[in-house]
């Protein structure tokens, strides 16, 4: 039988990640065919450097897809089935100052996690929304797979502000750790584990693992990570590892298991309980973005110009992996009725017996065409549900904040977090986010 092809758009079209989510979708046309791919951007000159590579890669590797890139959002919603949003806006600039004003004052400065992802996350939410109403105005049949950052805060809003949408937010850190799990177990690949986790985005634990046959692979693992955190896979080639940073987090996996030696952590849990060690291994004048722009983003542009120039995508560099892998499994899953499970953010609803209805967090769902059903992880351990009540509190006081333009509420958003030692401080990291998100950011009364 053969499978109905789709129409996918991506949203964040000149993002670093774009060539490789085509180079998975090229490569999976049995299991995911498509009859038309567009690109969506706000940035048309970024856009385009991506585009002209892809055109090339397409027109060389699965010439039946039709291809197009644009900045019209009616060109770009219209007669799709998918939406792939993956955007950043302010940019890496701005992720710089999100990481460097609260290192300022001793802070942790990261992207997702502390004062750094709620300045993030009140840049993101109108941009994210805005898609949605593209998509349910041109598509309104379409999903939106979402990877657009700080993905906890915008699923908060997304819940808050647009609660009938077809969104679902997602992550890729869990897939690369079950990766690098695999690589440590021996299994040929992350499909081969199955999982039961509980967590926020970017903060979450593993109560069980398992192979496909039921064995047990937790003491395994466990004694691995106690030694060595994740770090098996960094020789391996895990596209993540590569930078020392990335190492580090995943070697400081070790720290926090200790912690709590029943389950097993996600990485990002290292900002949290070693906010200490964070700041103490951060160069204030060079953070993770600027990593980032020397690096991937460099890469990806460089090696995207060279094949546009060439005409060709012969020994490409580009590269599908597992962050592509998921976002193309997981549109399957719903296209094609898979019933496969995957870890997403949704609205806990009881998943986690312990916590709030209206939290929104990261379980594994079953997912197929009538969309994701959340499994139930039963109660918590005190010392998680302590962690996440706090963090749970602090991603909405931002999404308050954001709504009643209260500064009120985002300074005490950035006091709540585990991240900020008083709220003294959190007043001054404000003060100085404020001035710096002026473009971005509504003007808070
Ligand atoms: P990037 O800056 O290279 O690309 C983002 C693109 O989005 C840019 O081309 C930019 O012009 C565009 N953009 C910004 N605002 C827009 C708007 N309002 N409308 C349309 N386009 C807009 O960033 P990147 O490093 O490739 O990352 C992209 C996003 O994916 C970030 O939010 C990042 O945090 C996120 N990400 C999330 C996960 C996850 O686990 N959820 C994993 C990887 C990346
Ligand atoms: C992981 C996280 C993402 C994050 C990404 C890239 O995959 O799950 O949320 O955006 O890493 O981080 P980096 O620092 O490399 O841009
Ligand atoms: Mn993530």
């Amino acid at each position: 039988m053969s499978l109905e092809a789709q129409s996918v758009v991506i949203a964040g079209g000149g993002s670093t990640y774009t060539a490789g989510i085509v180079m998975m979708l090229i490569e999976n046309q049995d299991k995911f065919p498509l009859r038309q791919l567009k690109f969506y951007d706000n940035n048309q000159e970024r856009q385009e450097v991506v585009a002209k590579a892809c055109e090339v890669i397409i027109r060389e590797r699965a010439p039946h897809i039709s291809f197009l890139a644009t900045t019209d959002p009616e060109t770009a919603f219209s007669d799709v089935d998918f939406v792939m949003a993956h955007i950043r806006v302010g940019g890496l600039k701005m992720r710089e100052l999100d990481e460097k004003i609260p290192l300022r004052h001793g802070v942790v400065g990261q992207e997702t996690c502390g004062p750094g992802g709620v300045a993030y996350g009140m840049r993101s939410i109108p941009g994210v929304i805005e898609l949605i109403d593209f998509m349910e105005k041109y598509s309104p049949k379409a999903w939106m797979l979402n990877y657009s950052n700080p993905a906890a805060i915008v699923a908060e809003a997304t819940r808050r502000l647009r609660p009938e949408a077809k969104i679902i937010n997602i992550c890729d850190m869990p897939v690369a750790i079950k990766k690098s799990m695999a690589d440590i177990l021996g299994l040929k690949n992350e499909n081969e584990i199955v999982d039961r986790y509980y967590g926020l985005n970017h903060f979450g634990w593993w109560t069980e693992l398992t192979d496909r046959q039921g064995n047990d692979l937790m003491p395994r693992l466990q004694e691995h990570v106690k030694k060595f955190g994740y770090a098996a896979a960094v020789e391996e080639g895990n596209p993540l590892l590569g930078e020392a940073s990335w190492m580090d987090t995943f070697q400081k996996a070790k720290d926090v298991y200790a912690v709590d030696p029943d389950t097993v952590p996600n990485t990002y849990l290292k900002y949290y309980l070693y906010p200490d060690y964070v700041v103490a291994h951060a160069d204030p004048q060079r953070t993770r973005a600027n990593e980032v722009m020397e690096n991937r983003e460099k890469n990806v542009f460089a090696e995207c110009q060279r094949v546009a120039r060439e005409q060709t995508a012969v020994g490409t560099a580009i590269e599908a992996g597992e962050h592509a892998e998921f976002i193309v499994q997981l549109a399957g899953a719903l296209a094609y009725n898979t019933y496969e499970r995957m870890l997403l953010i949704v609205e806990n609803n009881g998943a986690i017996a312990n916590m709030a209805k209206d939290a929104m967090v990261e379980v594994p769902c079953i997912v197929s065409k009538r969309g994701y059903e959340p499994l139930c992880m039963g109660e918590i351990p005190d010392f998680q549900k302590g962690l996440m009540t706090q963090q749970v509190s602090v991603e909405k006081l931002v999404v308050q904040a954001y709504l009643e333009k209260s500064y009120q509420k985002l300074w005490q958003a950035l006091t709540l977090s585990k991240t900020v030692p008083s709220a003294k401080v959190a007043k001054e990291i404000l003060d100085e986010l404020i001035e710096a998100n002026q473009d971005w950011w509504p003007e808070l009364k």
